[in-house]
């Protein structure tokens, strides 16, 4: 989704701040755009697409002298991905970036347009812009202070005053920090922005008002200055890099084996919350954090024998919610920044219930503000369709539920996980086989039960996110309660099937989409289930780590049918990496 990039210091910004934008990059987006200014003026240069676009245009336009500069990556919500619409925006003498929405922009706009304000975008952003233009004479605190006051919704903008030469910046509910540099100071959104000037940062909370200059920080809160903890960040920054790999998604998938090695690692010897102690567990997130949450439900339902009910953060954050004496909320996040999520868990807390945190990202907003996180420790992840997260998430989730119930043989076991895991990827020209049989179908269907049904919906998610192709996980019972009319000659089925309890059941449903002519894909873990057209066996395990090698193999199938049908598989179409807007 949107980033924001900003600079200040002995050099000229446009280096810094294109590189820093290729960093966020990955995080989707469709138009972008910088502004430099010096004390006579200010330029802006945008571009619709992709980051070369601007730099093309940067070098066509001959750029001023500047040390002062903001840039932005735009992800569209309020009017079409266009130049004009795209940041940074100019209102008299402020110029700014915006993440967020400003969900009273209509009302301002209308406001400010009275007082004959013409506005040029659609955006709210350009609205953001004009109130702090409006109460700006010549303290710049005072300005951001009282327009920031009457805006709703989210926002972090970074901000160049006219005459100023000071950056500036202030968020709220979406993320923003600032970079200390020898001469140079920079603000971002996502510290990897930064990672290659800088690994010392702070992070800005929320109403706090930042001003940099080349040799200065200083922070205000209320008008009055604050004292900044400087923080190091141990992020790599190679870690943004493909190693060899053609992407983002495949390296990350094969770096699997690894991260979980030292998750295991990271968590074998230390207590984990005991979920014996609570009433009822919750677990809201979005997207494929959401899917790891149901195979999670699944292993606490089974083995700890609690309630556990999964809710995707956007509806959890609205609907009526019963709390029973002792709720835990597990909030499941990598970036922990996802706008819902951050919502969701903030209701929980505001009703007095316990919050867990499973998180990446170490300085995100979840990881600070949950009552206890724990970190999955993936690194950074790039690729917009997450893998190496998915699987720490559920491997931390099942460690969880192994503590809880003190099962030692499975913690034993759990060692053996990654090298069963490096084998099935070291195979992994199979999957490409698979993609080679289906990659011009128009639809696929994946079927299972229970947390073979967890699976699927993410194994779904996976195929169509990056490939397009259309494609949805029914529980296998209910699929002939109307999507089997959909079922025709060829059509790709995906069977997963590893629970024993139900596996004549699911493979009953196979049977009734076979007799259709559908092309049937089984993921196993015995040889007991028939072959009716591929079939792949994964080791047998304890249940506990069967996500943890199948989900691999769907992950690896989604990515080589993309690469088939030559998309841009790390940023597909539309999606973001981090949804920092509900
Ligand atoms: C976006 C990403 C998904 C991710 C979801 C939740 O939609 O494209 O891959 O699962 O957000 O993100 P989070 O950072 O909260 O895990």
């Amino acid at each position: 989704m949107c980033g924001i990039v900003g600079y200040v210091g002995k050099k000229h910004p446009k280096e810094f701040l294109i590189n820093g934008l290729k960093k966020l990059e990955y995080r989707g987006y469709d138009s972008s755009g910088i502004a430099l200014e010096n004390e006579e003026e200010t330029q802006i240069i945008k571009s619709v697409g992709k980051i070369v676009e601007l730099e093309k245009k940067l070098q066509e336009e001959k750029s001023i002298t500047a040390t002062l500069g903001i840039g932005h990556t735009r992800w569209a919500t309020h009017g079409e991905a266009n130049e004009v619409n795209a940041h940074p925006h100019k209102v008299g003498r402020v110029t700014l970036v915006h993440n967020g929405i400003i969900e009273n922009a209509r009302e301002l706009r209308k406001e400010l347009e009275a007082k004959g304000v013409s506005l040029k975008s659609e955006t709210d952003t350009e609205v953001a812009c004009a109130l702090i233009n409006e109460y700006y004479e010549d303290n710049p605190i005072e300005a951001i202070t009282k327009a920031t006051k009457r805006l709703k919704g989210s926002y972090a903008f970074g901000i160049l005053l006219e005459g100023k030469d000071k950056l500036y910046a202030i968020r709220k509910d979406s993320p923003l920090m600032i970079g200390y540099g020898e001469q140079e100071n920079y603000i971002a959104s996502d510290i990897a922005a930064m990672i290659q000037e800088t690994n010392r940062y702070s992070l800005l909370k929320e109403g706090e008002i930042a001003v940099l200059d080349p040799n200065k920080v200083q922070v205000f809160y209320e008008e009055k200055e604050v004292e900044k903890e400087i923080l190091e960040s141990n992020l790599k920054e190679d870690s943004a890099s493909k190693s060899g790999y053609e992407h983002f998604m495949l390296k990350e998938i094969m770096e699997e084996p690894t991260v979980l090695r030292n998750l295991i690692s990271r968590y074998e010897d230390k207590d984990l919350p005991d979920l014996s102690q609570y009433d009822e567990i919750h677990i809201v997130a979005c997207g494929s954090a959401m899917y790891v949450g149901l195979v999670g439900a699944s292993l606490i339902e089974e083995k700890c024998k609690k309630k556990c009910y999964v809710e995707c953060a956007s509806e959890y954050r609205y609907k009526t919610v019963l709390y029973r004496p002792k709720t835990l909320v597990i909030v499941i996040s990598q970036s922990g920044e996802t706008a819902d999520t951050i919502a969701a868990m903030r209701k929980a807390k505001e009703n007095g219930v316990e919050t867990l945190g499973i998180v990446n990202t170490e300085t995100s907003t979840i990881a600070r503000e949950c009552d206890k996180t724990l970190l999955i420790g993936a690194g950074v992840e790039v690729a917009v369709a997450t893998t190496k997260a998915y699987i720490l998430q559920a491997a931390l989730l099942s460690l969880i539920v192994m503590k809880t119930v003190k099962d030692e043989d499975a913690l034993k076991e759990m060692k053996q996980i990654p090298i069963l895991l490096q084998k099935i990827l070291d195979e992994k020209e199979i999957f490409l086989d698979v993609a080679k049989s289906m990659y011009k179908a128009e639809d696929a269907f994946f079927i299972g039960r229970g947390i073979d049904y967890a699976m699927c919906l993410e194994g779904s998610l996976k195929l169509k996110e990056v490939s397009y192709i259309h494609s949805e996980a029914f529980q296998a019972g209910e699929l002939k309660h109307g999507t089997i009319s959909l079922i025709k000659k060829g059509v790709p089925v995906f069977a997963i099937i590893t629970d024993p309890a139900i596996a004549d059941k699911t493979e009953s449903n196979v049977m009734e989409v076979k007799s259709r002519d559908a092309f049937i894909y089984t993921i196993t873990n015995t040889e007991e289930i028939p072959n009716h057209g591929f079939r792949y066996i994964v080791p047998k395990t304890s249940s506990y780590f069967e996500p943890l090698l199948v989900v691999p193999t769907l992950q690896l199938i989604g990515y080589y049918t993309a690469k088939l049908r030559g998309l841009d598989i790390d940023k597909p179409r539309n999606l973001a990496k981090s949804v920092t807007v509900e």
